[in-house]
């Protein structure tokens, strides 16, 4: 509805929307009051522990409040505090994050952690810099942090703010650019109850996951309905605004023909996403392009091939195009002096090379395969 985007806009418009309010407290007194009634009683809500805070909402960064729910009570039972969750092998941490994906947010944790023990005394760090230098937070999850442990004045804004205040100011701006989060986060600060900063956040957090939520906000019982700009113009469902719905990425495969004389080897995509259950050689995936060096100083590939193995490249960087992905595929031929017989892989299966064809493979397989 909107189409001018300047910041000046915003705060100009923003004035109107609080005129129409009537007084900047109703909205967040409106809040507050939908969430007395309504928030659910989470374990990391109404505590004032900075380290658990930060537990479940690195947790929430992975997955819905219900499955975070059994993870978050685990971790917490294994690692209690700052000091035990530093002191524990990483191994360890990675078995309780299983399952939740996105292994690194685990290790950052890990981490952090230990940067706590070793820089702040184990003490965490009561200053929103502070919070921020941290490994793996960011703007979002230090405003959680300081402002839900000690109702520090920084605004949250995560999907469900964005949708909440996109659709009560009928907001175009997208909300996938840095110009947009920067509108937004002023917007949310704005409105903020700034002496009930952490209640105001959760709140704010609350209303999008249950009230405003994505594909069925119950808007007849909606407490800012009267207010809500994207109500009145019957446009709810085309907030929020994003820039680019289905952002197409790049995806790079390095694919390895083991050419032992008899038998070569392949693996069965099992994992969900592209190729499911179709055939393809070994290979090593990456979002960025990797020159040999590189692969050959991965994990994977040194459990693969024995030191004298050699490699040929035979297609480079063939581009293929799907939906949300644009591949870029290489192909290697390997030998070994020994014909290969070193690798005898249980995560590879070993077929006779003329049986190739009664696998279902891929397109760019199928390429490599004709050429
Ligand atoms: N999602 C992210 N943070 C949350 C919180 N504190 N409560 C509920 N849902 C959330």
């Amino acid at each position: 509805m909107l189409f001018f985007f300047t910041e000046k806009f915003y705060s100009t418009f923003f004035c109107i929307f609080v005129a129409n309010m009537k007084n900047l407290p109703f909205f967040a007194q409106n809040l507050a009051k939908w969430y007395q009634i309504s928030q659910r009683d989470l374990p990391w809500r109404n505590i004032k522990d900075p380290y658990k805070i930060w537990v479940s909402e690195i947790i929430l960064q992975q997955t819905q409040v219900k499955q975070g729910l059994d993870y978050y009570n685990r971790f917490i039972a294994r690692f209690p505090d700052v000091k035990s969750l530093a002191e524990a092998e990483e191994q360890e941490v990675l078995l309780h994050w299983q399952g939740l994906g996105y292994y690194s947010r685990a290790r950052n944790l890990h981490f952090a952690a230990k940067t706590i023990l070793q820089e702040h005394n184990g003490v965490f760090p009561k200053n929103y810099q502070a919070v921020k230098n941290l490994k793996g937070i960011g703007e979002y999850t230090a405003a959680a942090i300081t402002s839900f442990a000690w109702n520090m004045p920084y605004p949250v804004v995560d999907g469900n703010v964005f949708r909440f205040l996109a659709r009560l100011l009928a907001i175009d701006e997208p909300i996938d650019t840095g110009k947009g989060k920067k509108i937004f986060t002023q917007l949310a600060g704005n409105l903020m109850d700034k002496s009930n900063a952490g209640q105001f956040n959760q709140a704010m957090i609350e209303f999008g996951a249950l009230q405003c939520t994505p594909t069925t906000p119950d808007c007849p019982i909606c407490p800012f309905a009267d207010h809500c700009l994207a109500l009145a113009l019957n446009a709810v469902a085309n907030y929020p605004v994003k820039r680019n719905k289905t952002q197409t990425k790049n995806l790079y495969l390095y694919y390895f023909h083991i050419q032992d004389v008899f038998y070569t080897y392949i693996k069965k995509r099992t994992e969900k996403g592209i190729w499911q259950n179709l055939f393809e050689f070994p290979l090593i995936e990456s979002s960025t392009p990797l020159n040999f060096n590189e692969l050959s100083q991965k994990e994977v590939f040194q459990s693969w091939f024995p030191k004298n193995a050699q490699f040929k490249l035979v297609v480079e960087n063939k581009k293929h195009i799907l939906s949300h992905r644009i591949i870029y595929a290489t192909f290697y031929a390997v030998t070994c002096p020994d014909a290969c017989k070193s690798i005898a892989r249980n995560d590879l299966t070993k077929i006779p090379v003329d049986s190739i064809g009664q696998y279902p493979v891929h397109r760019l397989m199928q390429y490599y395969l004709e050429l």
